[in-house]
């Protein structure tokens, strides 16, 4: 294909040599921002309607507006309900491990929870207990929050930043906390502060969701890590910097150790 294009654009010998790679340099750039990212949503909401459904669908409807985006959304006002029994992730039906992989191969996550005893809901938690713990690693997350009291707004930086961070996750630094006050009765969103945090949010997120992820390339490699992951019976292991996918931010650990050792890459070590 690269071939052909080149071979194509060398045809046409009227154009100068630099004019005609820079019509290929940005035809690549098109062609990388038409591949839409994956994006995988999880919404905490137990109830139906519910609020963080409708802040979490708000973000998405932004992003989507913004960069073409495929969604897998998880609302657990639909799956709540199959998780509580579960000890350890074979015991889960097949349409929660399958969401369990769909978080696992996901470009980005955009995660929201309604604020339970000021934190995030037990489920909420024991679903993310049950994720690969090594393949979130550099993906982008943006995280939601709605509760009853702006007094716990915090619950964005002291549980679920630190919950994404125990994963090596890129948390994205605006997140998005909304109160009941912010919803209509219909569970719809009538504050245009809202609206502006959330746009802010999704603004600020854009640069870092467009460069970082492997854009849909994450889905084959995880595919068997997932698969180990649900055999598995131990969820508690110590990370090995091998088992992590490599990232756009870090595509090659050992050659990134090399820099700060100043040593050749393991790679090259006999
Ligand atoms: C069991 C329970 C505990 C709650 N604890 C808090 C809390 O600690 N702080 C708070 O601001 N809101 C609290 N709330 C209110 C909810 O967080 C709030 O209404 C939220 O928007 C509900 O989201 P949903 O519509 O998606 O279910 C609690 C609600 C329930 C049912």
């Amino acid at each position: 294909m690269i071939l052909q294009i080149v071979l194509e654009l060398r045809l046409i010998k009227a154009i100068p040599l630099h004019i005609q790679f820079g019509l290929l340099i940005m035809s690549f750039h098109k062609k990388d921002q038409l591949q839409p990212l994956n994006i995988v949503a999880v919404s905490g909401g137990l109830n139906h309607p519910s609020k963080t459904e409708a802040l979490v669908q708000a973000i998405l409807d932004e992003l989507g507006e913004a960069t073409p985006i495929n969604v897998h959304f998880i609302k657990f006002s639909e799956i709540g309900h199959l998780l509580g029994g579960a000890i350890y992730r074979n015991q889960l039906p097949q349409r929660v491990q399958d969401d369990l992989a769909a978080v696992e191969a996901a470009d980005a996550l955009i995660v929201g929870t309604p604020v339970y005893r000021a934190s995030f809901t037990g489920l909420f938690k024991h679903f993310f207990d049950f994720v690969e713990q090594t393949a979130l690693v550099d993906v982008p997350v943006l995280l939601a929050a709605s509760g009853g009291s702006d007094r716990h707004a915090l619950v964005l930086e002291h549980q679920l930043r630190p919950l994404f961070s125990f994963f090596q996750a890129q948390t994205l630094p605006i997140g998005v906390y909304a109160t009941d006050r912010d919803f209509t009765p219909e569970y719809t969103i009538h504050s245009e502060f809202l609206r502006d945090r959330i746009t802010l949010a999704v603004a600020r997120a854009l640069p870092i969701l467009e460069w970082a992820p492997a854009k849909g390339q994450r889905a084959d490699v995880i595919k068997e890590k997932s698969q180990h992951a649900t055999q598995s019976l131990g969820i508690n292991k110590q990370i090995e910097q091998e088992e992590v996918l490599p990232s756009a931010a870090v595509p090659s650990l050992d050659a990134a150790e090399a820099r700060i050792h100043h040593k050749k890459p393991k790679t090259h070590v006999a």
